[in-house]
């Protein structure tokens, strides 16, 4: 190619870019730059609102710190109410059950059973992959991962990690997918791309519970013999950091602006906040019995308290109880639904999903689902994948 084409070529993406109407690309850009520290995308798009309504949600934003510029909260609010109309998509649910050695596939609305996948002995956590397409699944009995093509529900790879494969945490990116092996001290870290396991990282003693920080580059890990929590570098794939904690770690999350990551203390009944920079605790609470696992979005953290049967409900800025919801028997897995309204919870010892209203703070449904129940994800799936089945 000559200098001069190349010039010419310059020039008409010159034009394609600057001269035509933007088609969402700068749209995309202001949401980048100032909601995604506390927000995602796919998360947004649930709702099918008018642009009245995304422009009154995006001003109140201020009362949380967020300084969007006029200019910018009109042209958002013109793009998410076009983004979104008719839209709205549909999401599943993926149950791991322990008992059925399956993953239950339920439709999120009405939640009824659309599928089920079988996979390796005592499958115990779950975790998709940000576009959807797949679900990669820990089988403690058999330690080894099952991968589910969720296009077809089936199973594409069965991929051995460690004894008792127990946990698993996918980078936003999708590249990775991390999983814990809690009776080797050790998390196995699988190339997506590939499904082969790339690394074997050593952490402390029984690793539990995994997530990965937004910006995609640390992974956090609690051990639950060990009494302290483990950082991997995602890019060297290896633990930089080993961080002390009054007791047990259980369950972890990252919060969604990556500034805090919270953490259940499972023997002290409480959960703590620690500060991803100065790695201080910011604040400790005193949850219900046994707090096993937690979600977190912007505005609330969700603990599931397996020996009191409650949810209690952490408000994310005041860093406070602010509800105690009772559940089933042996509340475990969590996972809120894409549009931010409801909060799954699966009871182990019962074989049922609790579901939360996130606005009323009480169940408003029980569904009853397999045996034994576990962890559970929720993703949105295109209408084509759905019919596909
Ligand atoms: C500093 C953090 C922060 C930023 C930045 C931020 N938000 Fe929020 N947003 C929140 C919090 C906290 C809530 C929950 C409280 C609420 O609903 O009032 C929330 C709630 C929402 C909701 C749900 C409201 C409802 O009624 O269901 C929408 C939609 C939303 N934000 C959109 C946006 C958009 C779009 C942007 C970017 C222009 C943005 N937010 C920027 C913190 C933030």
């Amino acid at each position: 190619m000559t200098v001069k084409t190349l010039l010419n070529w310059s020039v008409l993406w010159f034009l394609v870019f600057f001269a035509l109407p933007a088609t969402g690309q700068e749209e995309a850009k202001i949401f980048e730059r100032e909601c995604a520290g506390c927000h995602r995308l796919p998360a947004m798009v649930q709702r099918n609102w008018d642009a009245k309504r995304w422009q009154e949600t995006i001003s109140r934003m201020h009362t949380y710190g967020a300084a969007i510029p006029q200019k910018d909260i009109e042209r958002l609010a013109n793009y998410l109410a076009r983004a979104t109309k008719g839209r709205r998509q549909r999401a599943m649910a993926y149950v791991a059950d322990e008992d059925l050695n399956e993953v239950l596939v339920l439709d999120v609305d009405g939640g009824k059973l659309l599928g089920r996948v079988a996979v390796g002995k005592a499958p115990h956590g779950i975790a998709v992959t940000p576009d959807g397409s797949r679900a990669y699944v820990a089988n403690m009995g058999t330690h080894d991962v099952s991968v589910i093509d969720l296009n077809a529900n089936r199973v594409i790879a069965t991929i051995p990690t460690g004894p008792n494969a127990h946990e698993v945490a996918i980078t936003p990116d999708g590249r990775f997918a991390y999983v814990s092996n809690h009776s080797q001290a050790s998390v196995s870290a699988i190339e997506v791309a590939s499904n082969r396991v790339v690394a074997t990282i050593p952490v402390g003693e029984a690793p539990h519970d995994l997530s990965v920080s937004p910006d995609g580059k640390w992974l956090w890990v609690t051990h639950v013999d060990s009494n302290d929590l483990a950082i991997i570098s995602v890019s060297e794939q290896k633990l930089v950091e080993r961080i002390p904690l009054p007791s047990s770690p259980h369950g972890i999350q990252v919060a969604p602006d990556g500034k805090l990551v919270w953490v259940g203390l499972i023997h002290r009944d409480s959960v703590l906040a620690l500060d991803t920079a100065s790695r201080k605790v910011a604040v400790e609470v005193r949850v219900g019995n046994e707090p096993y696992y937690l979600v977190a979005d912007s505005r609330y953290v969700w603990v599931s308290n397996e020996a009191s049967d409650t949810v209690s409900v952490i408000d994310a800025m005041k860093k406070r109880v602010v509800a105690s919801i009772p559940v089933g028997q042996e509340p475990h897995g969590l996972a809120l639904t894409p549009d931010g309204r409801y909060l799954w919870v699966a009871h182990r010892r019962q074989g049922t999903i609790s579901i939360i209203s996130v606005e009323k703070r009480a169940v408003v449904a029980e569904v009853k689902v397999g045996k034994r129940p576990h962890k559970l994800a929720i993703a949105v799936r295109s209408s084509e994948a759905v019919t596909k089945k």
